[in-house]
């Protein structure tokens, strides 16, 4: 059997605050405890023995979006120490004058000092908010266990949307989001003939969060998950093996790859 241990860890990010750094202020400490939460759910996930740890979509933002490399690096670091494979979406752009150090360097090394920030600051101060609009990439990577290479990554796309705007003329019944993500998510696992992972961030219901973070598979339907929208890790085995059942039975794949 070819089995793989997914984690799912829904958790609730801190929101960074769109604003200017103020003098002495420490620019980076959103996200600073976005990384100390995130490594907590690593962890977390690696004492449960999981081959590969999903974040949610947004669960790492702020003033570095601009600087993902280093975001990605320390992702890199947790993925080599706790032996776990990190996979999340990271919204980040393409800047040429990012200050090349890490702004995380004392969370790597736990002996180190705070690095130097002040080009940090200087860069944030000359590129503020309001007048600095790069053109900004979702970004969805999968950082191997033990190596902490980046395997593959690509900018994503949105499942759904355009209900958003329109929700609330249409006064859509409460489960509404939950149920059409977890229909299409099903369909996706169907058609496309593979394990599909959806996680969403978790938090209180009347904050607007919907979890329902889970694994579907062809064959099996939803093989496991978040029951509620509550933060929480789950743990959910999946046998590979079912995916070549799905082929040979539905032979989507084959139908698809023959047109093409
Ligand atoms: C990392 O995990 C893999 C897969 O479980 C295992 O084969 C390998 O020995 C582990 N490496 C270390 C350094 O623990």
């Amino acid at each position: 059997m070819s089995s793989m241990r997914i984690a799912l860890a829904q958790i609730c990010p801190v929101v960074a605050p769109v604003a200017l750094a103020i003098e002495g202020d420490d620019i980076f400490e959103v996200l600073e405890r976005n990384l100390l939460e995130t490594k907590r759910w690593v962890e977390k996930a690696a004492a449960e023995h999981a081959d590969v740890v999903v974040f949610p979509e947004y669960f790492l933002q702020g003033l570095v979006d601009n600087g993902r490399q280093h975001l990605t690096e320390y992702l890199s670091h947790l993925a080599q120490g706790f032996n776990v494979s990190i996979v999340g979406t990271i919204v980040h752009c393409v800047c040429e004058d990012l200050p090349s150090t890490s702004p995380f360097t004392h969370l790597m090394l736990s002996s180190s000092s705070k690095p130097d920030m002040e080009q940090w600051r200087q860069y944030v101060k000359a590129n503020p908010g309001q007048n600095h609009s790069p053109k900004l990439h979702n970004t969805a990577f999968y950082i191997e266990a033990g190596t902490g290479k980046v395997l593959d990554e690509f900018v994503k796309r949105n499942l759904w949307h355009p209900e958003r705007t329109i929700d609330k003329h249409h006064a859509n019944p409460p489960r509404y989001e939950t149920e059409i993500l977890s229909s299409l998510s099903y369909a996706r696992a169907f058609e496309t003939e593979t394990v599909w992972i959806m996680c969403n961030a978790g938090g209180l219901a009347k904050d607007g969060y919907i979890g329902g973070s889970s694994v579907w598979m062809p064959l099996k339907g939803k093989v496991g998950g978040c029951q509620n929208e509550n933060v929480e890790l789950a743990i959910v085995d999946v046998d590979l093996d079912i995916l070549k059942d799905a082929r040979t039975l539905y032979k989507i794949r084959a139908d698809r790859d023959s047109t093409t």
